[in-house]
């Protein structure tokens, strides 16, 4: 797009040749006509964007969406609430909603999105999906989930893999490790790290990113189906089964490879001290990677992308999306566009590359993809033997149902007085006073 600064450069070049008296004059004209310039170009429309993304990363790939907008000709209108998961955005777009102060955009992922639709909150874009077929384009479920009643709801931008371990390559070569593939192996090098003075995983107490570890670790229990019963179906049964109390037990057995107390930290400063050569491995989603290539540590170089142990066949994941909110209808063709833009191959290449997720798309640009995203991109394409939907990151039930359950798992690892078996019985009672019947 030429700018009204560009458009006017051979006029302001001319003054300088021209003479002392008239010099002047020109310099007011030109000033007049920049003044002019500026306020005729007029923007089309102004979208307010409310979402939870304030890393180096994040930052770039909101800057990114923001530029393809701009040439549509459309101001981004930055809501930006910092919160890592979305926990206090999620609050202030509600309170936001309430008080008739809603965005014209936000970022709502999972089961929200359905919920939001049903109370009539979100714009139903169709004629975007169809016009640009979306049913043929998206992953299978990727469609289901930017649909409520048949009607497309929802633009979503990238996939996040949650069961990815970061190694710090720098120390485990330092060290001689191996990369570990098992619990067993994850068990040997931490035992040495720990030796040599290095602290093995990074970990915050906040709870969303407790959780985070937590369902990776139910994942590599237990596989998909049992993961699926508990955190989707909320069986009662499930909470109550040893293989939950496994989980629950190697999740409190993992407290001794973190720094003690474990402190609440938001993942980019945890980022920070793996990158740093603080702590040797992470267990985090792939905006990770994003991070540490952003501040120039690229992977299989500075850090190796793994599976968590024992999850190495599962796709744990996590779909960044956007919402368009109702309103009264006047932004309508401005949310249509962003909804588009967000959609289009070469958007998805570039913005998934910077944000450290993968395509949404069967037919992606692998060309843009590293080998980190390639593989999450290979086994999320396997279907719904490879998907199971995040328990933290609200793919797999309710927020009240979330919440809930993440509130009992933050008890059991913060308080080591609670038992195992007394952590299962109130998570089962639980799911039992939120199972749907
Ligand atoms: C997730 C989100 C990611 C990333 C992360 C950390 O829920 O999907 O894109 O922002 O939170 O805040």
């Amino acid at each position: 797009m030429q700018t009204a600064n560009t458009r006017l450069l051979p006029f302001t070049e001319c003054i300088s040749s021209s003479r002392p008296q008239w010099r002047q004059v020109l310099r007011v004209v030109t000033w007049f006509i920049l003044l002019m310039v500026a306020s005729s170009s007029t923007w089309a429309d102004s979208l307010q964007v409310l979402h939870w993304w304030k890393s180096t990363s994040e930052h770039k790939a909101v800057d990114f969406l923001a530029s393809k907008l701009a040439q549509e000709n459309i101001v981004w209108r930055d809501a930006v609430i910092p919160s890592g998961s979305g926990v206090s955005a999620g609050i202030v777009l509600k309170s936001r909603v309430l008080f008739g102060n809603a965005p014209e955009v936000a970022q709502l992922n999972g089961v929200l999105i359905g919920e939001w639709a049903e109370l009539g909150l979100l714009l139903e874009f169709d004629a975007v999906g169809s016009n640009n077929k979306w049913d043929k384009i998206l992953f299978p479920s990727v469609w289901a989930l930017t649909q409520s009643k048949a009607h497309v709801v929802a633009a979503p931008l990238g996939i996040h893999r949650i069961n990815t371990l970061f190694v710090n390559r720098k120390l485990f070569k330092k060290y001689d490790l191996a990369l570990p593939e098992t619990w067993d192996e994850f068990e040997i090098a931490a035992k040495k790290l720990q030796q040599a003075g290095v602290v093995p995983l990074a970990q915050s107490s906040e709870p969303w990113q407790l959780a985070t570890l937590f369902e990776t670790l139910v994942l590599s229990e237990a596989g998909a189906g049992f993961y699926n019963d508990i955190f989707v179906k909320k069986e009662q049964s499930g909470f109550l089964d040893p293989r939950f109390g496994q989980a629950l037990k190697r999740f409190r057995s993992m407290k001794k490879w973190m720094a003690a107390p474990v402190q609440d930290r938001s993942w980019n400063e945890l980022a920070r001290q793996f990158a740093d050569g603080g702590a040797a491995m992470m267990v985090m989603g792939d905006w990770v990677k994003a991070e540490l290539n952003a501040w120039g540590l690229a992977t299989d170089v500075g850090f190796a992308c793994m599976a968590v142990p024992q999850t190495e066949n599962y796709h744990l994941y996590d779909i960044d999306t956007l919402v368009m909110l109702a309103g009264d209808g006047s932004h309508k063709a401005a949310q249509e566009k962003l909804a588009q833009i967000v959609l289009s191959p070469a958007v998805q290449g570039d913005y998934n590359q910077i944000k450290g997720s993968v395509p949404v798309l069967r037919n992606p640009d692998m060309s843009k993809m590293d080998s980190c995203a390639r593989t999450s991109w290979k086994l999320f394409a396997r279907g719904s033997a490879a998907q199971v939907p995040s328990l933290a990151h609200r793919m797999a039930t309710d927020e009240i149902s979330k919440d809930a359950i993440i509130a009992e798992i933050y008890r059991f690892f913060m308080d080591d007085q609670i038992t195992v078996s007394d952590t299962q019985r109130r998570l089962g009672a639980i799911a039992r006073s939120l199972k749907k019947t």
